[in-house]
């Protein structure tokens, strides 16, 4: 009998302080920096996104979010035999942040590991969660994207700053005789880590470099849409599915423009995309699974439905994962 994974429960967390777009502006304002809502909402569809308050790290909102997904998924923390948080902003440099939920999360015993692929870490994540529950040795796994980009933001760089926002979103992954995640497809090529880095790491107690993020925005564009269409082609291809079986497709959450070229080139509607950057920015790794739960949790995701989820970010990396849900 084939063993697959299936996606059981869903759940997310944003933190309660959202700022719009009049919010940034105002904040930048007072550095003499001029942005508007219009700029922000033409070139990226952002209109506003949270942030969490002193103190809140990537592990609060990533506990959050796995309640959500266990409860839906009727199960709880002691049922979990595996625990993976995709982020890129963890709590420590170590231990990992999946260590951290886990005891917030009252457990302990099962393996827990972060994974670090920048947005397409909850792809990367998934896919590695796929494979050990198909290889048997897991049953249920907690896949988690959690993040507080908002702590690694130059508040002095107005092409940079409005685009991110904090929050996780998680799965129940669980064996299952039915499928589940049908094809995973991922993919790096380290040549372009300058256009989209934080720099900056700790040494002899003191952060050398930069700890904050620049990107190159119109080249990270360029390549996005192009290895985001080969991505979900490939994942097709290997389910032998045709971009007309996707119900819904969950693109990572970074730019309006980038999902609208995305499901052009996939010849989807944006009726059939799930869209949640408006009201996030660009949460990385969360995004994705953020997306998921709101399609979940708003009734537009339904059982049995045909998804594909893709992502692309620093590194750069990017892939995707089809599923029945
Ligand atoms: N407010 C007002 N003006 C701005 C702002 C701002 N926040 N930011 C930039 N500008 C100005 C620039 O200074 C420039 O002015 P100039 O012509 O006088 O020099 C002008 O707007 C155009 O700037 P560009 O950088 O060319 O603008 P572009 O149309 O490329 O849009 C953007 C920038 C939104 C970053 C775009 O390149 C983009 O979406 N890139 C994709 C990157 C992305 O989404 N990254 C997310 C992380 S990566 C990931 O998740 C995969």
């Amino acid at each position: 009998m084939t063993r697959y994974a299936r996606i059981t429960g869903t759940g997310s967390c944003l933190p309660p302080r959202r700022l719009t777009n009049a919010d940034m502006a105002a904040r930048l304002a007072e550095r003499g920096i001029e942005t508007s809502d219009d700029w922000i909402v033409e070139r990226t569809g952002i209109r506003a996104r949270h942030f969490v308050d002193e103190g809140v790290n990537a592990s609060d909102l990533a506990v959050e979010a796995a309640r959500h997904a266990l409860a839906a998924a009727g199960i709880t923390a002691a049922d979990v035999d595996l625990i993976v948080v995709a982020t890129s902003t963890p709590d420590m440099v170590f231990p990992s942040t999946a260590t951290i939920v886990q005891h917030k999360l009252g457990v302990a015993g099962c393996p827990a590991f972060d994974v670090q692929a920048v947005c397409s870490g909850f792809i990367y994540a998934l896919t590695v969660a796929d494979a050990m529950i198909r290889a048997g040795g897991v049953h249920r796994a907690l896949v988690i994207g959690a993040e507080v980009f908002s702590r690694l933001l130059d508040f002095n760089d107005r092409t940079t700053c409005v685009l991110f926002g904090d929050g996780a979103g998680a799965v129940v992954l669980e064996a299952s005789a039915e499928p589940g995640i049908l094809a995973t497809d991922i993919h790096a090529d380290g040549k372009h880590t300058d256009i989209l880095c934080v720099p900056g790491h700790v040494a002899g107690g003191e952060v050398l470099g930069s700890p904050l993020l620049r990107m190159d925005g119109q080249a990270v564009f360029k390549l996005a849409v192009g290895v985001l269409e080969q991505t979900a082609r490939a994942s097709l291809e290997k389910a032998g599915r045709k971009p007309e079986d996707i119900d819904w497709l969950i693109p990572h959450q970074a730019n309006i423009r980038i999902m609208q070229g995305t499901a052009r080139k996939l010849r989807l509607g944006m009726d059939k995309v799930i869209v949640t950057v408006d009201e996030h920015g660009n949460t990385s790794a969360a995004s994705i699974p953020l997306a998921l739960d709101h399609g979940v949790r708003s009734g537009r995701i339904q059982a049995g439905q045909t998804l594909m989820l893709e992502g692309v970010g620093g590194g750069f990396t990017w892939g995707s994962v089809l599923l029945d849900f």
